[in-house]
């Protein structure tokens, strides 16, 4: 008997649903993101994003299950962010959640949003035949998180769907999350929001022969030194360095001004904002962008060096990033290590993670009770 499960989040701006089959098969996944209502903001504003995700979860759900070819009747729990996330964000969700999975009669199973992110890619990996290997380093890298874990099986690992994960947290960011950092520099330049997926496709436009100018220049942003654990992050500081040099070399400011102009005018695709950088401007974007990249590959490698990983694993928005994965991979395949991403859809936040991460807590018991309340600052790894 296979086991229809509904997955329902809303942790930040995007409202989503999905139906999974046994922890693996994906039969739906509908996501609702909010961007054009947060654009002009340059950033998530929580109110707006509750007041969204109730206009659109109960649509979102229905076409959910229309996708799927099913009814209610037809769905055998639901699973629903529980945490961590925008309060009143999670509250729609779970709310919803509850009085469903009531009304229906079916077993309602809180998730971890961040657990969400690992089964993404376990999700990914099945599609393609594979199953990454356990113990696994795992980083967690999107606008609101930055973090690493150490990954194992919990019990008996069948390296089926129906496997539960133990976490060990290694490390995290101090400041800013990394796709924040990509947020911010967008702002400073006027790139538009979100930063990463411009970002991502102006970098490779640099000139890459001019790198020993730059760095005569200030033009190069890290490499990051914090005291203290190896395996933590911070990226404010190469945000700064971007504000400090932007502020030292007025000659941006007109094609600053220009981008501005376009993106009020709703000209903010890569090909309308690449015209309207200069080849420094490319540079910059190139620089900061190798600077993040090179950080969160150099902590997440040495990590899963020393606790023995036998694969990596990559999730959430900024795991969307080309030279990210590009380098994850030249850097991983000689330490013998493989690295997985999800697809571009599983790594932002969607649904199907969510439902895929409620499947071995079903099979587990791990029910909600009544008292089931939203957890911002919900943890996956164990308490010492
Ligand atoms: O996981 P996500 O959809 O939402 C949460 O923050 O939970 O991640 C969104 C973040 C944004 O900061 C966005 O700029 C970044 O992921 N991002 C990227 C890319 N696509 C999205 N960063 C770098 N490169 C990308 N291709
Ligand atoms: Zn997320």
């Amino acid at each position: 008997m296979s086991t229809r499960i509904l997955g329902i989040e809303s942790s930040c701006d995007e409202t989503a649903a999905a139906i999974v089959v046994d922890g693996r098969e994906i039969l739906s996944s509908v996501v609702a993101s909010q961007l054009d209502i947060h654009r002009k903001y340059g950033g998530v504003v929580p109110e707006l994003a509750s007041r969204e995700h109730l206009r659109q979860i109960v649509p979102v759900v229905r076409e959910a299950l229309a996708q799927a070819r099913l009814t209610f009747a037809d769905i055998d729990a639901v699973g629903v962010t529980q945490g961590p996330g925008l309060v009143g964000a999670l509250l729609v969700g779970l709310t919803y959640a509850k009085v469903l999975a009531a009304e229906i009669g079916k077993p309602l199973v809180p998730v971890n949003h961040l657990e969400g992110h690992v089964h993404a890619v376990f999700l990914e990996a099945h599609l393609a035949g594979r199953t990454p290997a356990l113990p696994a380093t795992c980083l967690i890298v999107s606008g609101g998180h930055t973090l690493l874990y150490h990954v194992q099986a919990s019990g008996e690992d069948s390296g089926g769907p129906a496997r539960a994960f133990q976490f060990r947290r290694l490390g995290g960011t101090r400041d800013d999350a990394a796709g924040e950092a990509y947020d911010k520099v967008a702002r400073l330049l006027a790139l538009g929001y979100p930063g990463g997926p411009v970002i991502d496709q102006l970098a490779p436009r640099a000139d890459a022969t001019k790198s020993s100018a730059n760095s005569k220049d200030g033009l190069n942003f890290g490499p990051v030194k914090i005291k203290g654990n190896p395996y933590d992050f911070s990226f404010s500081g190469i945000k700064t360095a971007v504000l400090y040099y932007l502020r030292a070399h007025p000659e941006f400011n007109a094609e600053i001004e220009a981008r501005r102009e376009a993106l009020q005018q709703g000209r903010r695709k890569t090909a309308d904002l690449l015209p309207l950088c200069s080849p420094r401007t490319l540079d910059l974007i190139s620089n900061f962008q190798s600077a993040v990249v090179n950080d969160l590959v150099t902590r997440t490698l040495a990590a899963a060096t020393e606790t023995g990983a036998r694969a990596i694993l990559v999730s959430g928005g900024v795991a969307a990033n080309s030279e990210l994965r590009n380098t994850f991979q030249s850097k991983s395949t000689p330490m013998g290590v493989t690295v997985f991403f999800p697809s571009r859809a599983l790594s932002t936040d969607n649904a199907a993670m969510i439902a895929a991460a409620a499947y071995p807590h079903l099979l587990a018991g791990d029910l909600a009770k009544s008292d089931l309340n939203a957890e911002p600052n919900l943890r996956i790894e164990a308490v010492p």
